[in-house]
């Protein structure tokens, strides 16, 4: 018999890199649906580290019980350099042939999902799933993860505000995002900051609005100059200086961390991953195989795995200029 003639089909299923919430209500909805279809379900532990090193367990429908509450992700995540080179692929793809695995599934961000679809060139087939608080998987309007994210640090903000008044003080406040600035832009809108600075915009244009806002907002009475800074924004240890050098208030800075990656999935992380969930083991049902799930307009819908880098044509523009309008205002 051939790899991928079993009478039941068999699937493996993985988390990689940054864990997000809601990461298990996927795993769940996948084994779930998987084992409904009769088919047979395999975890992989540790990302691709752990498809290359041949750790897979078989999983069942009583496995993911007492997990779609739950943030973190039972199979464990890793960044694992190793894949992201040939040798690795193929060890990877031994790992899935010796398993006699029909399709694998992968649930990530834009690096695992990239991982994704080089290793469907490769000849196996793949499913991937948006699961990042990044909201980075450009072929996505959602990424599971990010509503979650967003509120657990909303929450934190909002506490935060609450001194900052008392003091009459500004706070910069930095939330996650290396390479991306969709949390902070959020977090900015939904928490009334006077500035936010992302990595995506030009640091000095981003530097005069800062300062010709705070220096508004001050003169017009406000007691907390909140601003909101990306962790990968490229100036954010010369902000506090330039700050205080042009507008005379106490500052206070706050790095909030990884809280924002854990805790109890909000409704939406967990109703559209068990949607994502469904749709995965579907496509694979039907052999309609290296796709990627992709969240467009409300809608979920498969895209093939080869466009996950490619932007949905609705881009990020009305929300910049919500915040452009909102946020920037003066
Ligand atoms: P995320 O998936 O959250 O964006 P990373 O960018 O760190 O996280 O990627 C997670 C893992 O995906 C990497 O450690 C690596 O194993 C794999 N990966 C990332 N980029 C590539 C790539 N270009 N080719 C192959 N694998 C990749
Ligand atoms: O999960 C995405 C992310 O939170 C980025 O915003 C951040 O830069 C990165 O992960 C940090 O994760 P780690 O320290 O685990 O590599």
């Amino acid at each position: 018999m051939q790899w991928g003639e079993k009478m039941r089909k068999r699937i493996a299923v993985l988390t990689s890199g940054g864990d997000a919430p809601g990461m298990n209500a996927i795993i769940r909805s996948v084994v779930r649906f998987a084992c409904r279809e009769g088919f047979e379900i395999w975890g992989v532990e540790g990302g691709y580290r752990g498809l290359i090193n041949g750790e897979l367990n078989e999983i069942d429908a009583l496995t993911v019980t007492n997990i779609i509450h739950k943030g973190g992700t039972i199979l464990y995540t890793e960044r694992c350099e190793a894949f992201k080179t040939e040798a690795g692929q193929l060890a990877a793809k031994s790992t899935c042939q010796k398993f006699e695995i029909d399709a694998l599934i992968i649930i990530g961000g834009d690096g695992s999902l990239t991982g994704a679809m080089e290793f469907a060139d490769l000849g196996v087939p793949c499913i991937g799933l948006p699961a990042t608080i990044d909201n980075d998987v450009v072929s996505s309007e959602y990424s599971i993860g990010f509503d979650t994210a967003t509120n657990t640090a909303i929450e934190m903000v909002d506490k935060l505000r609450d001194t900052t008044q008392s003091h009459n003080r500004c706070l910069v406040v930095e939330v996650m995002g290396r390479n991306s600035g969709n949390l902070a832009l959020n977090v900015a809108v939904a928490c009334g900051a006077v500035a936010v600075l992302v990595p995506e915009r030009d640091t000095t244009e981003s530097e005069r609005i800062l300062i010709r806002n705070i220096k508004a907002y001050k003169k017009a009475g406000m007691h907390n100059l909140l601003v909101i800074v990306s962790e990968g924004y490229k100036n954010k240890q010369l902000l506090v200086e330039l700050i205080s050098k042009e507008v005379n208030c106490e500052i206070r800075t706050s790095v909030l961390g990884y809280v924002q990656r854990g805790g109890t999935p909000t409704s939406k992380d967990r109703i559209l991953a068990s949607q994502m969930g469904e749709l995965a083991v579907e496509l694979v049902k039907n052999e309609k195989l290296n796709k990627v799930i992709v969240a467009i307009s409300g809608e979920i819908a498969a895209i093939p795995l080869s466009k996950v880098l490619e932007p949905t044509e609705k881009t990020s523009a009305n929300f910049f200029e919500l915040v452009n309008n909102l946020v920037n205002m003066f």
